[in-house]
Order: C-alpha cells, then sequence, then structure tokens
C-alpha cells in the first residue's frame, strides 16, 4: 500500500475542526496544560471579564469550546443571560444549558439583540473572520461591546519548529497550517476597526514565556495538533519531539516557549 504523505490541512477545515480538532475537548484541554509553567501567571478570564460592562445582560460566547468563560461569566455575572454557541457539538457537551451548535457568521439572534459577545482564541479558525465580524456588529445593539482574543504570528514559534523537525520525512500525518496566522493579533486592530469603534487596546500585548523542565507539556501540545492517519508515525513524531526537548532541557537548564496572546475590545457603531 502507498504510504500517506504527511500534509498540511487548512485550520478552518470544518470537517477537521469538528472531527478532529474539536471533536471533543481533549486537545485543547492539552494545549492549556502549558500555562501551569506559563510567567507571568495571567488569568485571562478575569482580564476578558473587565472588557465586560456591568450592566450587560445578554452575553453570546460565539466559539466557546468546552465553556471556558461561560462558566467564570454565569459564576460571577449570575443576572446576566449567557448563550454560548459552537460550530462542534462534542465541544458542547459539558456546557449546562442554554447552548446551541451554531456557525458564527450565522448566529440564530434577532439584530441588536445582545449587549456583548465574546470571540475567545476562535476567529482564526473562521473561513471569512470579517463575515464573523459583520455578523457579531449585527446582533449587537447599538454601543454593545466585543471582547476577542487570539495570538501573534509570532506566538509559539519554538513549538512549530519542533513540530517541523519532528514529522520531518515522515508519511502518514496531517496538521492543520500555522494555526492563527488567518485571524493575528498584529492585524487584528485594523480588521476590528473595519466594523467597530472605541477599540480597548490595553490587553493587546500579554507576552509571556513557558519554561519546561519536563519535556511532556511540549510534546501533548504538538500531539494535540496532529491528526494520525498512521500510529506509527505519529509514535516516531512523539520520539523526535521528546528527545529534541529533552535535549535542550539538558543543555539550557529548561525548554522555554514565547506566548505572545491578546484581548481586544470595541464597540458597536450607535
Ligand atoms: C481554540 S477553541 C477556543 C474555545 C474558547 N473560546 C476558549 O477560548 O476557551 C476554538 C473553538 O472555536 C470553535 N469554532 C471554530 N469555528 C467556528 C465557527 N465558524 N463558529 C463557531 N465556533 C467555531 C471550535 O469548535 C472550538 O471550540
Amino acid at each position: 500500500m502507498t504510504p500517506r504523505r504527511t500534509s498540511v490541512v487548512p485550520q478552518i477545515d470544518r470537517v477537521q475542526l469538528t472531527t478532529v480538532a474539536y471533536a471533543d475537548n481533549a486537545r485543547l484541554a492539552a494545549r492549556r496544560r502549558l500555562y501551569a509553567a506559563t510567567r507571568p501567571q495571567r488569568d485571562l478570564q478575569a482580564l476578558a471579564m473587565r472588557h465586560l460592562p456591568a450592566e450587560a445582560r445578554v452575553i453570546v460566547d460565539a466559539g466557546c469550546g468546552d465553556g471556558h468563560y461561560t462558566a467564570r461569566i454565569r459564576a460571577e455575572r449570575p443576572a446576566a443571560t449567557v448563550l454560548p454557541f459552537d460550530l462542534s457539538p462534542g465541544m458542547l457537551l459539558g456546557v449546562p444549558a442554554p447552548r446551541a451548535v451554531a456557525d458564527i457568521v450565522r448566529l440564530p439572534l434577532a439584530d441588536a439583540s445582545v449587549d456583548a459577545v465574546l470571540a475567545m482564541h476562535m476567529l482564526y479558525h473562521v473561513p471569512d473572520p470579517d463575515a464573523a465580524l459583520a455578523e457579531l456588529r449585527r446582533v449587537l445593539r447599538p454601543g454593545g461591546t466585543l471582547v476577542l482574543s487570539t495570538n501573534s504570528r509570532a506566538d509559539k514559534g519554538e513549538l512549530r519548529e519542533l513540530r517541523a523537525a519532528a514529522v520531518d520525512g515522515l508519511d502518514g500525518i496531517r496538521y492543520p497550517a500555522d494555526t492563527t496566522a488567518h485571524f493575528a493579533l498584529d492585524d487584528a486592530p485594523a480588521r476590528v476597526a473595519r466594523h467597530f469603534t472605541d477599540l480597548d487596546e490595553s490587553d493587546l500585548h500579554l507576552t509571556a514565556v513557558t519554561e519546561l523542565t519536563d519535556p511532556a507539556p511540549a510534546v501533548d501540545h504538538m500531539l494535540s495538533t496532529l491528526a494520525a492517519d498512521d500510529a506509527a508515525a505519529v509514535a516516531e513524531a512523539e520520539r523526535r519531539a521528546t528527545a529534541i526537548v529533552r535535549e535542550r532541557i539538558d543543555r539550557d537548564g529548561a525548554y522555554r516557549i514565547t506566548n505572545h496572546t491578546g484581548i481586544l475590545s470595541a464597540r458597536a457603531p450607535s
């Protein structure tokens, strides 16, 4: 049998998103494990909440994933109605109702019916992020608040290099194109300003460094981005990545990953 070639798939491929990357929250949870070794420690949920006006009563969490932000808002803003939506049914399984499967570009909501929307680390998966921003503006009342987060093009460059080295020459592995570049922090303000006003960029540059003395979180992060057509190839990629990270730890005392993430908020025009 001809081996399946290793290939790069678009990070906006809906089948890949709903059946592999976000079939459930396991891969997202693997990536979150890096944050335990990241400094400074930042509470992104608390930072996002600071951008949400206290008087917001109807809040949409678009691309809510496993409800990371929804849970925090529901706990801290009991008077608000939080409506979480996600493209992937598997991600919503642990999210308490109300919740719904929906694409951010076609939300089942009336015009001007919500006070605030979140789009956290998700617009880079949407084929047309401008269409998503236009849809968020449609559902927001005039003066309503958009809060979004994404990563810069430089984010976790070390892990992209690690993956490239680990899969080099192997057959039977698929992985997404540079995940966040499709809607990167670097151009988010200009793209948001086409649809929204009063941009708040105070949390746009949240740089941090992850220092690992154990290869596992970096290797698990890499594995969480691979779609395995060939288990032996993935095992070989894991072996190589572990050896590379172990060698860096032995040489430098730690394996360091630089994180460049940010939050941006804005208002729907009146
Ligand atoms: C990186 S996760 C972020 C989850 C959550 N917002 C958070 O920050 O913890 C991206 C999520 O966006 C969802 N997603 C991707 N494309 C979407 C779309 N077009 N409409 C709605 N959700 C989408 C994925 O299924 C996934 O759950």
